[in-house]
């Protein structure tokens, strides 16, 4: 299989990091390949706030928690075992949004093409650091922090600007086990 086909299959969503930091060269290399996936017209419309900072890091998890739940809330009655363990993870973690991954990947999107461009430039981060055997995970929940001034101000979003990922980055602690995927619906025609 070919070295891209392997990490496709291999790449896992981590939830669990050693404190250990991510040297700059590799988060470098990392947003190179973000910066090389397409862009609608080869647009390019993103940029990256690596945040690594603990204080600030403090403030998002304290602004994503709150909103979060509140987004979680109708699962209690749709898939409430779903919502459960989640749940679980909120009260057992630290950091039940960011993992406590050394570093935290925003990538800011703006224009027109931003919706479909900025996942593909998510997706390179996610592969180029599973090869440089390092773990990472898109946490949705970790972009609910907007209604914070002072994280608005952090990143410097502008009012034009939306977050995609955030993707965090680190050391994986652990192996994650596979979830179960179901096979591909295909028509051929
Ligand atoms: C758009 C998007 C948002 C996600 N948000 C979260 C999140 O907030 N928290 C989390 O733990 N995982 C999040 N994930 C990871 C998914 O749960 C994960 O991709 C899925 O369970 C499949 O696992 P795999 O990535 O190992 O194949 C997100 C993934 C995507 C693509």
């Amino acid at each position: 299989m070919s070295e891209i086909l392997k990490a496709l299959k291999e790449r896992r969503s981590v939830r669990a990091y050693k404190s250990k930091s991510v040297p700059k060269d590799l988060l470098n290399i990392i947003i190179d390949a973000a910066n090389n996936a397409p862009s609608g017209m080869n647009s390019q419309p993103w940029r990256f706030v690596i945040v690594e900072d603990d204080t600030l890091r403090k403030k998002l998890v304290d602004t994503a928690i709150p909103n979060a739940k509140k987004l979680l809330e109708p699962l209690k009655e749709s898939d409430p075992e779903r919502y459960e363990l989640i749940m679980k993870r909120y009260k057992d973690l630290d950091d039940p949004v960011y993992y406590s991954a050394p570093a935290v990947i925003f990538v800011v999107g703006k224009g027109k093409y931003a919706a479909l461009s900025c996942p593909l430039a998510c997706q390179n981060m996610m592969l180029a650091a599973h090869s440089l055997g390092l773990g990472s995970c898109w946490v949705a929940f970790g972009a609910m922090v907007t209604d914070n001034d002072e994280i608005r101000q952090a990143l410097e979003l502008g009012d034009d600007e939306d977050i995609f990922g955030p993707i965090i980055i680190g050391y994986p602690e652990g192996a994650t086990e596979p979830p179960e995927k179901r096979p591909p619906e295909v028509k051929w025609i």
